[in-house]
């Protein structure tokens, strides 16, 4: 498929979903084998893996190799997994359609997918654990800074008001629908975009502000595909958000804003980057992040 993509950036990401999800087949090879690890494994199969791009991209800008990073990139994949499973429960969204194929409570049943979903949420802890990533006290700090991202002040919560929005008795303010999106989308990639230098022991900073603006044009986009897309494209029923009646940038302003908003908030992402750029040295890995921020808001899956 032509997507437009800049080669570099295109053969990138093709290597690193080829490397994490050889990975994540070896992890996932628990013993003994039964329906859990079906659905765990099922579920983590496919995707576009950006997480985990992040991840390794972040690490290359601070002279990390992929080999200890990559642990890092499979406890990020597995925990995108776990909060797909949980988001596509009749509880939560009522999904049937995820990457292309039936959603994990479908394929297998309710009870089980939820299992599968808390055991990832474990195991991806356990990988931030591996020696191979690097000291103790960056290893400490990696799980600090997921364990507040994917939980109560992070992705947990931004779930909740997600769902809470679809009953509110009056639309949610734009700040309020900002602070959702942070929490279930942003949170998780802010943590996946400076885990590279959180492993250098590096300032994360300028990366923590591309994330912010990368994590929300990232939502941006994915509510405008829910309007726009096919679901032979993205792999998902569409249309669902309005009918849910969802918060997003697209039910406040509509798809002309949210397009003009999420195109600013890659230009904010692309400019948090130039402190890299300006530095020299590992530019490859700035320019492929860079390109990454343009192609979330031009995606068609
Ligand atoms: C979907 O994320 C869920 C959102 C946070 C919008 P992705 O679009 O990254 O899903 P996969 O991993 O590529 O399937
Ligand atoms: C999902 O957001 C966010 C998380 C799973 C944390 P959405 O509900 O918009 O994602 P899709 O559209 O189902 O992929
Ligand atoms: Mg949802
Ligand atoms: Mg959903
Ligand atoms: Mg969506």
């Amino acid at each position: 498929m032509d997507t437009g993509l800049p080669a570099p950036l295109t053969s990138r990401m093709a290597e690193v979903q080829g490397q994490v999800s050889a990975a994540l087949d070896a992890t996932l090879d628990l013993q003994p084998p039964g329906e859990l690890t079906d659905a765990m494994r099922y579920a983590c199969e496919g995707g576009k893996r950006i997480r985990a791009f992040l991840v390794l991209e972040s690490a290359q800008l601070h002279g990390v190799p992929d080999a200890a990073a990559l642990p890092v990139a499979e406890a990020v994949e597995m925990l995108h997994a776990y909060s797909l499973i949980h988001d596509d429960l009749p509880a939560i969204d009522n999904d049937d359609l995820r990457r292309g194929r039936p959603t994990c409570h479908v394929r297998f049943d309710e009870a089980t997918a939820i299992l599968a979903g808390d055991a990832l949420q474990s195991l991806a802890f356990e990988r931030l654990a591996d020696p191979a990533i690097g000291g103790a006290e960056a290893r400490v700090e990696l799980v600090r800074r997921f364990a507040q991202a994917v939980g109560a002040r992070g992705m947990v919560w931004g779930q909740m008001q997600d769902i809470a929005a679809e009953t509110a008795a009056s639309p949610l303010s734009l700040d309020q629908i900002v602070a959702l999106q942070d929490g279930k989308t942003g949170a998780l990639i802010g943590f996946a975009a400076t885990a590279g230098a959180v492993i250098a022991q590096a300032d994360p900073a300028p990366l923590g502000e591309y994330a912010r603006n990368l994590g929300l044009a990232f939502q941006i986009a994915d509510d405008i595909l829910d309007v726009t897309g096919t679901q032979e494209t993205t792999g998902k029923r569409v249309g669902k958000d309005a009918a849910a009646g969802k918060a997003t940038f697209v039910s406040r302003m509509g798809l002309d804003r949210a397009r003009t908003e999420a195109q600013a908030m890659v230009d904010r992402a692309e400019a948090a980057l130039e402190v890299y750029q300006a530095a020299g040295g590992q530019t490859r890995a700035a320019e492929n992040l860079r390109q990454l921020a343009r192609f979330v808001i031009h995606r068609q899956t």
